[in-house]
C-alpha cells in the first residue's frame, strides 16, 4: 500500500517530507521512512475512493508529554482537503491520549507546510539549519473538527509497508 502511494507521489513531495530525496525502490528504504515501532507512535492514513492511501501522517512519541507529527499527501490527491484533515485528525487524537504539545520540523522554504500548520494553532519555536520547529500546545483548548470528504481516516501501527 505504502509503495503504491510512494509511485503516485512526487519526489519533490518525497523531499519535502523527509528532508532529502531519497530512492525509496527497496524495502527496506520503504521500512526506514515509513516505519514506526510499536508503542512509540502511530501512522494515520486516508483512503480514497479505491481504498488507496493517499495521505499518510506519522505521530512519534519523543516523551511522555510530547510527540512529533509529519504529514505527506499523494501528488494526485493534493491540495483537496486530505492535509488538514490528517493533521486535525492528529491533533485530536493527541490529545485524547493525554499529550501535552505536538511538534513539527518543517523546512522553512515549505511555505504550504508552515501556512497550514500555523491555520491549525502550531506556532515556531526554533531553527535548525534549512527547518522549523513548529509547536502545538494541546493545552491551549483548539476546537478540533475533522472533515475527510468522501475519504476515510484510519490509525494503526503497520508491520506490512508494502
Ligand atoms: C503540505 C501538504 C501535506 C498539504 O496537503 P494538502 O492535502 O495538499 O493540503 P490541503 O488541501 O489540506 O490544503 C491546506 C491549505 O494549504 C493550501 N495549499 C495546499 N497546497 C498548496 C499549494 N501547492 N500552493 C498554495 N497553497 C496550497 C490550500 O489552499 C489550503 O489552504 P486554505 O485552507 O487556506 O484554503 C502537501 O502539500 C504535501 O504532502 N506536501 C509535501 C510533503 C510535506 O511538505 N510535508 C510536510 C512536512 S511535515
Amino acid at each position: 500500500m505504502v509503495r503504491a502511494f510512494v509511485r503516485r507521489t512526487d519526489r519533490e513531495a518525497l523531499r519535502l517530507r523527509f528532508g532529502q530525496a531519497a530512492d525509496f525502490a527497496d524495502d527496506s528504504t520503504l521500512k526506514r521512512f515509513f516505519g514506526i515501532k510499536d508503542k512509540i507512535g502511530e501512522m494515520i492514513w486516508m483512503l480514497d475512493e479505491d481504498g488507496a492511501v493517499c495521505g499518510i501522517l506519522h505521530r512519534v512519541q519523543i516523551s511522555p508529554t510530547q510527540a512529533e507529527i509529519a504529514v505527506i499527501v499523494r501528488s494526485d490527491r493534493a491540495r483537496r482537503g486530505i492535509g488538514r484533515a490528517l493533521l486535525r485528525t492528529a491533533v485530536s487524537r493527541a490529545a485524547s491520549k493525554d499529550l501535552k504539545r505536538l511538534n513539527a520540523l518543517v523546512l522553512s522554504e515549505n511555505i504550504v507546510m508552515l501556512r497550514l500548520a500555523r491555520s491549525l494553532g502550531f506556532v515556531p519555536r526554533k531553527s535548525f539549519g534549512l527547518a522549523v520547529e513548529l509547536e502545538l500546545d494541546l493545552g491551549l483548548g483548539q476546537t478540533i473538527g475533522c472533515s475527510t470528504g468522501t475519504a476515510s481516516a484510519a490509525a494503526c501501527a503497520p508491520t506490512d509497508l508494502t
